[in-house]
């Protein structure tokens, strides 16, 4: 009997481990909406601007790690990185978190994303209990889902995580082995977590026995207000696992990420990074390193928070302007983010398919799955950085035209 190919590939899917049904897939591929015609502004992405990339300055680096390395560059080398870019984010957190740190305390990544997977990998087995951002960042989501744990639920607040809820969950919840967190301009929301909480949630580690994971590729992006320092600046006793990333400040082509925390964590991190890829491409790690040594990141950051800052203002602005009074919004210090709370009746996700792409020529990522356990429907992400402020203006009037309309009919 002939079979099609679509019946062949489930009949073969079903050899597939159960977290290939569940993880990224399932997660990652409602993030890419479909297409916008030529008027269409798509707040749904979570880029970097590529106009701000130093393209030259990278070139040279590359150019400049070729010329030193000759051929050795091409060899299998460490597995960690180059000890001379470890050292430079060991000085680099130093100076932008206030983390004391030597280059034995940094592995570098491919991106936050292999960070956080390493980590999942390292400490989550089936069913461990693992608390969560409501919402967080659906990367993570993905790697964590791979490892079957347990999600319990912590709801955020305008200053970050509601470390009382969480305090009471682990009073019910004594075996929770890690809280994942995004403290500074929170990947969905924007938000950044007090200084205060990030005390408490050191403390709190010590006493109900958990690993943080900190993971922070926004924390330079910061367009009003001062730097806080990072979570793991507290960490007296190794219990906070720091994550960065050059995706965002840099570009995110260059896949270059890093963790630091103590040396023995380090070490179990970049075995199973041995076993996954054996190590990170050399070439490219060389070239981020020459491109640190021979230009000045503070200043191309600083370069960069002009355009974010102006968008940024942008996007509140238009919001203040035109968003119905249903409609809820955090105003984020930084980063790329804006969350928009709808009423409870509203599902983001048909709204943007029936109403908001095929009508008002707009995209914004429908909120539920930045949850753990998808259940919450009214609430989308909407990103600024890869929009002027021009498109943010019309754009944002446009949504705002379409959510009135509809709220007003589903209510
Ligand atoms: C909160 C957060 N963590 C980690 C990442 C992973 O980024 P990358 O792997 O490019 O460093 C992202 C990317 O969007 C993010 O938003």
């Amino acid at each position: 009997m002939a079979t099609s190919k679509r019946e062949e590939a489930t009949v073969m899917s079903e050899l597939f481990a159960d977290r290939a049904a569940i993880g990224t897939e399932s997660r990652l591929a409602q993030l890419f909406g479909g297409q916008l015609g030529p008027d269409g502004i798509k707040f749904s992405a979570g880029n970097p601007n590529p106009d701000l990339f130093p393209t030259a300055q990278m070139q040279n680096a590359f150019n400049t790690a070729i010329d030193t390395a000759g051929n050795h560059l091409f060899e299998y080398q460490e597995v960690a990185g180059p000890v001379h870019l470890r050292q430079q984010l060991a000085n680099r957190v130093h100076q932008t978190a206030g983390i004391n740190a030597t280059a034995d305390n940094v592995l570098v990544t491919q991106g936050g994303q292999q960070a956080i997977d390493l980590v999942a990998k390292l400490l989550l087995d089936t069913g461990d209990e693992v608390a969560v951002e409501t919402p967080t960042y659906v990367g993570a989501l993905a790697s964590f889902d791979q490892y079957g744990p347990t999600y319990l639920d912590v709801p955020m607040e305008d200053d970050g995580m509601d470390v009382d809820a969480l305090t009471s969950l682990l009073k019910t919840h004594p075996n929770i082995k890690l809280v994942y967190t995004v403290p500074d301009f929170h990947n969905p929301t924007g938000v950044t977590m007090s200084v205060a909480k990030r005390k408490r949630l050191v403390e709190l580690a010590e006493e109900y026995h958990f690993y943080i994971l900190e993971d922070t590729p926004y924390r330079d992006l910061r367009y009003h207000g001062h730097s806080l320092p990072a979570i793991k600046s507290f960490d007296r006793h190794g219990r906070v696992i720091f994550i960065s990333s050059f995706s965002k400040i840099l570009m995110p082509g260059l896949r270059t990420g890093w963790v630091v925390a103590d040396e023995m964590v380090i070490n179990k991190l970049r075995q199973l990074k041995e076993t996954s890829d054996l190590e990170s491409p050399a070439i490219m790690l060389h070239a981020v390193s020459a491109f640190l040594d021979n230009n000045d990141l503070n200043q191309h950051v600083a370069n960069m928070l002009t355009t974010y800052r102006n968008r940024l203002d942008a996007m509140l602005n238009a919001l203040t302007e035109f968003m119905p009074d249903t409609v809820k919004f955090t105003r984020p210090d930084g980063g790329f983010f804006v969350w928009l709370t709808l009423p409870e009746n509203v599902d983001t996700q048909a709204l943007l398919q029936d109403v908001v792409m095929p009508q008002a020529h707009i995209s914004y990522v429908p909120g539920q799955v930045f949850f753990a356990h998808q259940n919450v429907h009214n609430g989308l992400r909407l990103n600024f950085s890869g929009v002027d402020e021009q498109q943010i203006t019309a754009g944002i009037q446009r949504l705002a035209t379409a959510l009135t309309e509809n709220t007003v009919k589903v209510q």
